[in-house]
Order: structure tokens, then C-alpha cells, then sequence
């Protein structure tokens, strides 16, 4: 979604906050903009494409105090006008903003009776109106009283011409990450973007503001009480926010999955009893006993992970699961009854609606438990307790090795629970070592993007794909087909195999390929069968199988083999190699990999 970027020091300040836009460059965006206040001067810069349009019109600007922005347009097309920052009408005052006014229509209207003209299709417009008509000298004070008159969700930081040395920032259900260094003070709405000048941050809650001047910084709630916050501090290193030598950062971090998942599992395992023992998680065995029903809840690749986990949960711990697409969760009247557990999980832990219906969920009573990436993300704070990919940064838009930390890390939990409640000792030590196992496995698929690449380059001319799998397989088919549609930019169908004869087999042809994800060894002879029925309708299958299956060569055209595990764990190994497949058709295609078109990394609208 959109970024912001922020400075106040005593360097040039255009420099860093440009700087600082290019670091946030792959959450996407479609223009951007800049204000500085330059010798008791306002001037502001935006421009619609890339960074570098922006970077010729400010030119040599020079100066301590500046605000940035890339939008990704929700409210007006994308337009220089429509870009951010967005000023008053005097030009006083300059606002750059993320996240949505749901009443700005109101205030609009109010706003242009009493003879206001806007200038942009934007929500944020009526933000800088707002607050020069309320501004009496007091810049912190103009600011808190327009933001109670937002309904919403926001992070912005805000400059005025006559406060030549101030920011004021503020977020309400948006991310927004204050950097803490001798003497100067970045912002940034992702703390990845601010990790090259400090990693001492502050995060703003719901409703606080901030006040940033060269003494530091002040933080204020909704009533503008002072309040004191303590300073955190982000973990990864500068080196997990690169290329390194990899052509992308997609294909960096598919390849750096062995060793994501094995940090996932890092000293969790608790061999000798057979189950595992999770920091972040503070739950007690009676407490785990004491649940009757899980609900995950999630969006996107995470919400595939949730699948994969809601059949987990149920066939090793015996507990029914319901998965639910938070988008829609949240406009549902929740039942949740005593003894339900919630899950939420979450890359980047701000996608919006995961957290609105986390919201909607804890108001009933229940607890949550967050499985995310991001430390200090507003998920994370939100719920009872955390576990922690350890993934580190993902950077490319295309979530790959977080979704295989989410299977390893809830694999883990399903395991504590299937353990706590009547999985023998023997069983557990059983599964420790397959996951034991994967790191190296994931290697081995690794090692196979030759063949991958060669099979990709083949089938890279089709237009239209069906993924097809059963039982484990079939998140792992809806994963698999999300990855080619959304970085290749093909039509590609996830599809529960056994369905394919209730419609969606009238769409098998010889220009429709099925890759058919086979590595679930309960239902592989039925799958087989489904496949059969593709075949002989003239589809061309390429299939994703586990090693030592037997009867495909005679059956499928193509046929990729990776390690053999057990049913729960062998969606991280055909991901591995359906990730792959998807980049190099996307290569194949000229497509641009790492920003794929109209998507943003993490979605904090609705
Ligand atoms: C797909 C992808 C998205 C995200 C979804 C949820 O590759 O990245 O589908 O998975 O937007 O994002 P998080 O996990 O951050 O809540």
C-alpha cells in the first residue's frame, strides 16, 4: 500500500527521505511526492511513475525537514494532483497519509459550504483543510483535533511552513515506526526502510501522536496527555533487506527457505518428550486442553497456510477447525463460542482486515493467537500471544518463504496439541524428525530449478492453467496457482481435483495444462484418476510428486519429484517447487517479478 517516509535532523533530509522511498519501493505504489521546508518555504514535489520522475523535479533540494510518500491509489485515479503530499489552500500546510477517511465525503461537503476548494479526488485532502482551520499557533494541537474528526484507519506525518522545525505524526490502525538517532528522527510506515540509520524505534498505537522536533520526540494519546513509551529494537541486520547476488528478491528469498525454516523451528523442539516448547507462546496444557474449536482466520497466501493448518489441527489433534478469508469473516456475526481459539496469521501482521476481524473476534471474548513476521507489527501487539516466523524480512511482493515458515511454525503448534491431548510420545519424535528433515529437503527441491526452469520455459506461452490436488494438496494447489497468477500473470485455477468433474473440466483442452500437485499419499491413487480424466480430454499435465510414486510417467507429461515426507509437511516441499515454476514462467514472460502490477505488499485498506 502507500509508504511514508519522514525526516528530521540536522543532514540534508531529501536525500535520506528519497532514499528511504526506494526502500519501500517493492510494497508498490503508482506515484510520488515530497515536502521540505527550505528557508521559512513550503515546497513540495510529486510526480506519477517511478521514484526517478520525482528525483529529477526535486532536483538539489536541500533540507532538515522533510516528508515523502508513494501511493498506491484507492480514492482518485493516479494523478500528479492525487498524489501525496496534499496541502491547504494556502499552502501552509502539507500532508502525506496512508490508510482511508471512511466519512471524508462529509467532511468534504462541510468543508466546500464553507467555500473550501479541493484540488484532488483524495480522502486525505480534507486532513490539511481540516487542520488549517482549526490552526490558532498551536501545529500539535490543529492536528489532534482534526484527526478525532476521521473515521478510519491512518498513519501520516504532517509539516506546517510557520514550524519550520516540527513534525507531528500520528497513526490509528496503520503502521507507523518512529527512528530514534543522535540528534535526528526518521518515520517510516516500515521499519525495514529506517534499519540503514538506526534500529532504536518507537511504534505508534491507535490514536497517539507525535511530536518531533530537534530536542526528540513527544508522545501524546488521542486527548493529547503526554505519555512515555519505551524505545524497541528491530533484530535483522541491513545485509536481510538485499538483493545479495540473486536477480530478485522473489528468487533470494525462495532460496533462502532451507534456512528460513529451519529458524522457524529453531530451539522449539523439545525431542525427548516428542512435542515442542514455543516462545511467545504463554498457554498452559489445561488451557490448551480446555479448547474445543479452532478459527483461523487470514487472507492471501497466509490464508492457504491457515487450510494446510486447519487440517492439521484436525487430523493429528482431533480438533474441529474452521478456516475463514478474513474479508468475509468480518462482515459475518461471529459465533464464537466458550472454548473457541482463534488464530490469526499474517506476513506482515497490518493487513486490515485479518486485523479488523481479530477486532471483531476478541470483543466476543475469545484469544488469539497471532502467527506473524513482523515484530511490533499492530497484530502482533493486538494478541494474546505471538509466534514468530523468523523469516526475516520478505521484501518481494509475493509472499514465498513466509508461507513455508507459517506451515513449519504451525505445524509445531499442531504438534503441542496433538501431544497435549492423546498423541503418544513415539508419534511425536516421529514427526520432530521429519521436520528435522526439512531443511535440507527444501534443498534438494532447490537444486532441481534446472529442470523446473526447463519445464517452465515450455509451458510459458499458455494462457490459462489449472492446479489441481486433494486433501494436503489442494491449499497447496490454491498456493501454487495464486504464485503464477499473480507474478506471471496468468489464469491460473486452483481446484480441489475431485470437483473437476462438478463444471471445470469443460475447460480442459490441449491449450490448458494442469499442473496436478500429487504428494498427498492418502488420496494419490484417486488423484491419479482425476488425472486421467484431464488426459483424456487432450490437457497436458505437469505433475509435482513426491519420490517414489509409483504410475505417473505413463500418465502425466511432465513429472518434478521432490523428497518424500509425511502428508502434513509435504506442502512446504511441492510449494519449494511450485514457487520456482512460477518465477520462471514469470521470467519466460518479461513479467516484472518483484512488484507484480497493482499489487502492494502488505494491504492496510479493505
Ligand atoms: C500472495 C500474497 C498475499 C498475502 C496477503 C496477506 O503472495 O503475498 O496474498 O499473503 O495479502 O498478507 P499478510 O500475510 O501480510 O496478512
Amino acid at each position: 500500500m502507500c509508504g511514508i517516509y519522514g525526516y528530521l535532523g540536522h543532514r540534508n533530509g531529501v536525500k535520506i527521505a528519497l532514499d528511504g522511498l526506494k526502500r519501500i519501493e517493492y510494497r508498490g505504489y503508482d506515484s510520488a511526492g515530497l515536502a521540505a521546508i527550505t528557508e521559512g518555504k513550503l515546497e513540495y514535489f510529486k510526480e506519477v511513475g517511478k521514484l526517478s520522475e520525482l528525483e529529477r523535479l526535486v532536483g538539489d533540494l536541500s533540507s532538515p525537514t522533510v516528508i515523502a510518500h508513494t501511493r498506491w491509489a484507492t480514492h482518485g485515479r493516479v494523478t500528479r494532483e492525487n498524489a501525496h503530499p496534499q496541502l491547504d489552500e494556502s499552502k501552509n500546510i502539507a500532508v502525506v497519509f496512508n490508510g482511508i477517511i471512511e466519512n471524508y465525503q462529509l467532511l468534504k461537503e462541510k468543508l466546500q459550504q464553507e467555500g473550501v476548494t479541493f484540488v484532488s479526488e483524495t480522502d486525505t485532502e480534507v486532513l490539511p483543510h481540516l487542520i488549517a482551520r482549526i490552526y490558532d499557533g498551536d501545529f500539535l494541537k490543529a492536528v489532534q483535533q482534526a484527526l478525532l474528526l476521521l473515521h478510519g484507519s491512518y498513519a501520516c506525518a504532517i509539516l506546517h511552513r510557520d514550524h519550520p522545525n516540527e513534525m507531528i505524526v500520528a497513526a490509528h490502525s496503520c503502521p507507523l515506526v518512529i527512528g530514534m538517532a543522535a540528534q535526528e528522527t526518521f518515520v517510516s510506515s516500515d521499519p525495514n526502510a529506517l534499519v540503514h540509520h538506526t534500529r532504536e524505534v518507537i511504534y505508534l498505537s491507535d490514536g497517539e501522536v507525535a511530536k518531533i522536533t530537534l530536542e526528540g520526540v513527544e508522545i501524546f494519546d488521542a486527548t493529547l496527555a503526554q505519555i512515555s513509551k519505551e524505545t524497541e529494537q528491530i533484530l535483522h541486520s541491513v545485509e536481510e533487506t538485499t538483493k545479495g547476488n540473486f536477480e530478485h528478491y522473489t528468487l533470494k528469498e525462495i532460496f533462502e527457505q532451507p534456512q528460513t525454516i529451519r529458524n522457524a523451528m529453531l530451539s522449539r523442539f523439545f525431542e525427548e518428550y516428542g512435542t515442542v516448547a514455543i516462545d511467545g507462546l504463554h498457554i498452559s496444557a489445561s488451557d490448551l486442553l480446555s479448547i474445543k474449536r479452532f478459527l483461523i482466520v487470514s487472507c492471501g497466501t497466509s490464508f492457504h497456510a491457515g487450510l494446510v493448518a486447519g487440517y492439521m489441527l484436525e487430523d493429528l489433534a482431533g480438533v474441529p477447525t474452521q478456516v475463514e478469508i478474513s474479508s468475509e469473516f468480518r462482515y459475518k456475526n461471529p459465533i464464537v463460542q466458550e472454548g473457541t481459539f482463534v488464530i490469526a496469521i499474517s506476513q506482515s501482521g497490518e493487513t486490515a482486515d485479518t486485523i479488523a476481524a481479530v477486532r471483531e473476534i476478541k470483543a466476543k471474548g475469545a484469544k488469539i493467537l497471532a502467527v506473524c513476521n513482523v515484530q511490533g507489527s499492530t497484530l502482533a501487539r493486538e494478541a494474546d500471544n505471538t509466534l514468530f516466523l523468523r523469516a526475516g524480512p520478505e521484501i518481494g511482493v509475493c509472499s514465498t518463504k513466509a508461507f513455508t515458515s507459517q506451515l513449519a511454525v504451525l505445524s509445531l503448534f499442531a504438534l503441542l496439541m496433538a501431544r497435549t491431548k492423546h498423541m503418544s510420545k513415539l508419534e511425536g519424535q516421529n514427526f520432530l524428525h521429519s521436520l528435522q528433515k526439512l531443511p535440507e529437503q527444501v534443498q534438494r527441491v532447490l537444486d532441481l530449478a534446472p529442470q523446473i526452469e526447463k519445464i517452465a520455459k515450455k509451458y510459458s506461452r499458455y494462457d490459462h492453467f489449472f492446479f489441481l490436488g486433494r486433501r494436503y494438496m489442494y491449499p497447496t494447489a490454491l498456493e501454487a496457482a495464486l504464485k503464477l497468477k499473480e507474478i506471471a500473470y496468468v489464469n491460473a485455477n486452483g481446484y480441489p481435483a475431485g470437483e473437476m468433474k462438478h463444471g471445470p473440466i469443460a475447460l480442459i483442452d490441449e491449450e490448458c495444462p494442469t499442473v496436478a500437485l500429487c504428494a498427498d499419499k492418502v488420496t494419490f491413487d484417486k488423484l491419479l484418476s482425476n488425472l486421467m480424466e484431464v488426459k483424456a480430454r487432450h490437457g497436458k499435465v505437469i505433475a509435482i510428486a513426491h519420490e517414489g510414486a509409483k504410475g505417473l510417467e505413463n500418465t502425466v507429461d511432465e513429472v518434478i519429484y521432490v523428497p518424500d515426507t509425511t502428508d502434513e509437511l509435504a506442502p512446504i516441499l511441492s510449494t519449494v517447487a511450485a514457487q520456482l515454476f512460477a518465477y520462471y514462467v514469470a521470467k519466460e514472460r518479461g513479467a516484472e517479478i518483484d512488484r507484480p502490477r497493482n499489487l502492494a505488499k502488505s494491504v492496510t485498506v479493505e
